[in-house]
């Protein structure tokens, strides 16, 4: 009984020492912008156990300290210098618009850099969306930033902030930078937040997101009853069944011997699985 006791108490003081140091492993995440986005993620962040610095032109209005006060007990608000200053990862929450301007003005060397704005686009003469620009905004950020790590996600409806479980499962996001260490970073905070996060590759694949992110708003342009989100599944791994690199004529990707690890929520199904599931 005594000896139970003992060994109790040495587990939970090992726990409430393993705690706080977990806590404080979550990188400060600066939202420069408090509309919309700022509104839903902000407040998911905190809830995830972030400290969330809110970056505004205003910071000392009302209307934002009310955000601040449901964004958790670590949330703050500063000019978006003083906030991109205190944070590791920046998200530019601003208008698409005005995205890279904004980014312009702020010291973003050595921080991670989220950029979930769609490409410029215009309508065409069929009616539907179509991309105007050949790269996207989070290369051009890229570019004007050269010692920033940017990294493009396809953010799904912001109502999966307030509830990543609102269809039952998570919708998944993609996730696209050069660095894979700013990739992996920003999966863990997805994860974090409930949602699944995939790996997109390097940050070219932004212009493909931006692109997908047009095929989302399709059944909104054509006025239909719902819209959709991104849902990944896991599919058969052509290596289990014959040489996939040689065959397909893969090169070798730069990030192969530092790929970012992606946390996931179902373990990977082993080769003899899918040799098993798997009938040609
Ligand atoms: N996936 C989704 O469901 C979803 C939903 C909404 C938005 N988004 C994306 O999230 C991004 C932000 O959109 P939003 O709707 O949150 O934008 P928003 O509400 O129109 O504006 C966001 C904030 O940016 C700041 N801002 C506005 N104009 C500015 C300017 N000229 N210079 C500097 N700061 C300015 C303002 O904050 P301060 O006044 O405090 O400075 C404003 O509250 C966009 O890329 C948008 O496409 C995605």
């Amino acid at each position: 009984m005594r000896i139970g006791a003992v060994l109790l108490f040495v587990l939970v003081g090992l726990g409430a020492l393993r705690a706080p140091a977990a806590a404080q492993d979550k990188p400060v995440v600066a939202v420069v912008g408090t509309g919309n986005l700022a509104g839903s993620l902000g407040p998911a962040l905190g809830r995830a156990g972030y400290a969330v610095v809110y970056g505004s032109r205003t910071p000392a209005r009302d209307s934002l300290r009310a955000l601040v006060a449901r964004s958790g007990p670590k949330a703050s608000a500063a000019t978006n210098p003083q906030a991109v200053a205190r944070a590791q990862i920046v998200v530019l929450a601003v208008p698409a618009e005005v995205v890279e301007q904004v980014s312009d003005g702020l010291a973003l060397d050595g921080k991670i850099v989220l950029d979930v704005s769609g490409g410029r686009k215009r309508v065409a003469a069929d009616g539907y969306l179509e991309l105007v620009s050949d790269t996207a905004h989070a290369e051009r950020i890229q570019a004007r930033h050269p010692s920033a790590r940017v990294v493009r996600i396809s953010l799904p409806s912001i109502a999966f902030l307030a509830n990543p479980q609102l269809v039952g499962t998570p919708p998944s996001v993609l996730v696209a930078g050069n660095s894979p260490s700013a990739r992996e970073a920003i999966a863990r905070v997805l994860f974090d937040l409930g949602l699944d996060p995939h790996d997109a590759g390097p940050l070219r694949f932004a212009r493909v997101i931006d692109a997908l992110s047009l095929v989302g708003q399709i059944p909104g342009q054509q006025r239909r009853a719902e819209l959709y989100d991104l849902k990944m599944l896991p599919s058969t791994p052509w290596s289990c069944f014959f040489d996939a690199v040689a065959a397909f004529g893969y090169g070798r990707p730069y990030d192969l011997d530092s790929l970012p690890r992606f946390p996931r929520r179902d373990p990977v199904t082993s080769c003899d699985e899918w040799r098993r599931r798997v009938r040609f």
